[in-house]
């Protein structure tokens, strides 16, 4: 699809009308305030422009045109929302499948495809009889095994390399892909389950013994290029679809789980490779669901990692629920054994991790010492004044007083004191009465910087004034932005803010300098006289890193004849300063 046809999808979809259908949006002067969905608002701290049909938060920096707003805010990809705001504004499109890209992986992902193949059919093949007995005796039926794409990797010591040689693929791709190790299969007789990247490539596998052995239960295949477990999740790229129709995403433990949730219609799951949670996953999990919910295994090895993976999500400002399973119980074996109606009512009655943190705190407690009563109490008031929704700090502040015999008022004082402590070292954590007014601390380079590039995106001959002069943009993404809009004018022939968001993409970090550029709230109109101004600050700074530089070279110099180069040219510079 061309870039025109996206551009009219974009502009006959207002931005206004479209963010205003899905959270209540205020005007207020020329834009519209709302509570912004993605990060933990109170405050309306969202305005959306419909001059100019882009939104940024001044809370968090969520900025973006009317495309960037769905995929963020209903975690879609970006054709799917191009397609549905076509739909909406009547405009007919077709195909609409991006021609898939080819990369340097193609060879290996269809290798991974037909190896999964290659297990597949030895699993339904006579050899893969004992396997078969396997999954019937754990209910795996044939329905799941399909689902899955389970295999069954043989007894012998070549058969997947011989086949895979055969159909042309060089032993050392074989070996770089972790699929051979030199001339030898990887897997022997176990059960095959294979794992897909993000996006849905089989990238590698894991294998289960069938029959009780004193080697690894399972078995991965080792790290490759495309195979890093640190990103990669379990079941990922059919969660990305379920998630949408579910309320929630679901985090457990092994493959067991994942398989047996999805036969009672939980599909919206995800697993981690048998690896503690990374910061990566966190990031990819947080795009599918609002609500996601922790379901470890009842041992206490799950609990720990129930903890553990609360906290990285605490750490990254997202508060996740939890389920608790009985001791003996994973997921798989919890769902065997009871009608599926508990597991879903396990789900509607997850709690948050904080009260999940806060029960666990008090088994421990030996109720008859002031101290360690005291000092739980202490404990569950740090945990508490984390707690952003007033309704649930009093309901916990109740529970402690009716339940420890404190007076109210006594656990109240006591708790504001810890909040205020807390919020002190969060540092200003500013709690504006109304609509959250933006700020930013930008050194003069900076500044001057931001207000070049919003009048690129606003008169076309600043952009030209840009690429005629020698000035230097004092940050790397400064200069990757400036040469995106230049690029963008050149290609088009015009420009505005709400099309480039389209043409940047996701890309973050460019779309954070806009919303500190939108929070410095310029007035509409420029004169080149004024423009000047800006560049000549610029031109300073490029002064000044050139002088930096070269009083450097001064000092690492020792021939006194260079040395005096140096030092007229310092001088030359300062001049043309001056001038
Ligand atoms: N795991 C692993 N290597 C092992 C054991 C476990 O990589 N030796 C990983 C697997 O990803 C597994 C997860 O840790 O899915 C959870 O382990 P476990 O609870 O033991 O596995 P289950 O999924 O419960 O598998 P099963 O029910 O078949 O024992
Ligand atoms: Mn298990």
């Amino acid at each position: 699809m061309n870039q025109e046809l996206i551009n009219e999808i974009r502009q006959k979809s207002d931005i206004v009308d479209v963010i205003g259908e899905r959270i209540p949006l205020v005007a207020r002067g020329k834009n519209y305030f709302g509570v912004c969905p993605f990060h933990d608002d109170t405050n309306p701290s969202m305005s959306v422009s419909r001059e100019k049909q882009i939104y940024t938060c001044f809370s968090c920096h969520a900025t973006g045109n009317v495309f960037t707003f769905l995929m963020n805010y209903e975690h879609k990809e970006f054709q799917e929302v191009v397609k549905e705001l076509a739909d909406r504004a009547g405009i007919e499109v077709q195909g609409l499948k991006q021609k898939r890209v080819s990369t340097k992986y193609d060879e290996w992902y269809q290798a991974y495809d037909l190896a999964m193949k290659y297990y597949q059919n030895n699993l339904m093949s006579s050899k893969g009889k004992k396997a078969r007995e396997y999954l019937e005796k754990r209910s795996i039926n044939y329905d799941i095994i399909k689902e899955f794409e389970l295999g069954f990797s043989l007894d012998e010591k070549d058969q997947l390399t011989k086949f895979l040689t055969g159909k042309n693929y060089s032993i050392d791709l074989l070996n770089k892909a972790g699929l051979t190790n030199e001339f030898h299969d990887i897997f022997h007789n176990r059960l095959m389950f294979p794992l897909h990247d993000l996006t849905g490539h089989v990238v590698g596998f894991s294998g289960r013994l069938i029959v009780k052995s004193d080697q690894n239960k399972y078995l991965n295949t080792k790290e490759t290029e495309i195979f890093k477990k640190g990103n990669l999740l379990y079941h990922y790229h059919i969660a990305k679809q379920e998630s949408r129709k579910e309320k929630y995403v679901i985090i457990m433990e092994g493959f067991m789980d994942i398989i047996r949730a999805s036969t009672i219609g939980v599909k919206s799951t995800v697993a981690t490779m048998g690896t503690a949670l990374t910061k990566d996953h966190i990031g990819s999990i947080k795009r599918l669901s609002n609500n996601i919910i922790l379901c470890f295994d009842g041992d206490e090895a799950g609990k720990k990692a129930t903890m553990a993976a609360g906290t990285l999500f605490e750490e990254a400002n997202i508060e996740v629920k939890v389920i608790s399973l009985p001791e003996e119980d994973d997921p798989d074996t919890f769902i065997l054994n009871h009608e599926k109606e508990s597991f879903y009512n396990l789900i509607e009655n997850a709690i948050y991790f904080s009260d999940y943190k806060i029960k666990a705190l008090q088994k421990d407690v030996n109720m008859n010492s002031s101290e360690e009563k005291a000092d739980y109490i202490n404990k569950v008031l740090l945990e508490t004044a984390k707690i952003k929704d007033p309704i649930r700090v009093e309901i916990i502040l109740k529970d402690l007083a009716k339940n420890y015999e404190i007076s109210y008022n006594t656990l109240e004082k006591s708790f504001r004191t810890v909040q205020e402590a807390q919020q002190i070292k969060k540092e200003k954590v500013v709690m504006p009465s109304q609509i959250v007014t933006p700020k930013v601390t930008l050194d003069k380079y900076q500044k001057a910087s931001l207000i070049i590039f919003y009048y690129m995106l606003e008169k076309t001959w600043v952009i030209d004034m840009v690429s005629k002069s020698k000035i230097v943009f004092p940050k790397e993404e400064y200069r990757a932005l400036a040469s995106a809009i230049e690029s963008f004018y050149q290609k088009n022939g015009f420009i505005n803010q709400a099309d480039f968001y389209t043409y940047l993409g996701n890309n973050e970090k460019l779309l954070q300098i806009f919303s500190q550029m939108e929070a410095l709230t310029l007035k509409d109109e420029i004169t080149e006289k004024e423009m000047r101004e800006y560049f000549k600050v610029l031109d300073q700074y490029r002064v000044e890193k050139t002088i930096q530089q070269l009083k450097k070279k001064l000092k690492e110099e020792v021939d006194p004849l260079e040395k005096a180069k140096i030092v007229e040219q310092i001088r030359q510079v300062r001049i043309g300063e001056e001038k």
